[in-house]
């Protein structure tokens, strides 16, 4: 089933210099990037996109730390992407996340943990709307004859 997702590459991976390698992740799995934009994440944006998470004892500790500098938010379209992306970001806590996953190899901690990526259909199409109004995310076209194009 094709699905749509949203991923966040945390300020830590921002700041590490890893944007082009998570990003490279998706897209050796032929995930299509169908919506993407940097910003900075303040505390309203934060309590819409963490709303079930708001009250818990580590909340204030989590808004603080993603606005701390900038994120990168993404549309990731593909096959099963949801159950996929958190494959491939691994557990929450990179001491748990299997070796290979994005936060076994960058995350520092259990809260500084290089990416968020939605957990269900039913949160992916709300978190992906927090971040993206439905005419910015594109639909991929798999079927260009880029050799059209073809100059001297
Ligand atoms: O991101 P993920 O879905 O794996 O985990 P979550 O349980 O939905 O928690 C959201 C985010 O809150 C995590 O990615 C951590 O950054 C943070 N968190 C934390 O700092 N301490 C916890 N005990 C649980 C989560
Ligand atoms: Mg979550």
């Amino acid at each position: 089933m094709r699905q749509r997702t949203l991923v966040l590459i945390k300020p830590d991976a921002v700041v590490n210099y890893h944007i082009g390698n998570i990003i490279d992740r998706y897209e050796r799995e032929k995930f299509d990037i169908v919506a993407m934009r940097m910003l900075e994440m303040d505390d309203c944006i934060a309590s819409k996109h963490y709303a079930e998470h708001v009250g818990k004892p580590y909340y204030q500790r989590l808004v603080d730390f993603m606005a701390t500098d900038r994120i990168v938010a993404l549309v990731v379209e593909g096959e099963n992407v949801i159950e996929r992306v958190r494959e491939i970001h691994g557990k929450t806590d990179p001491k748990k996340a299997a070796p290979g996953t994005i936060r076994a190899d960058f995350a520092l901690s259990k809260t500084v943990n290089s990416v968020h990526a939605s957990d269900s259909p039913e949160s992916a199409e709300r978190e992906v709307h927090v971040f993206f109004s439905e005419t910015e995310i594109y639909q991929p076209n798999h079927d260009i004859d880029f050799s059209v194009f073809d100059g001297d």
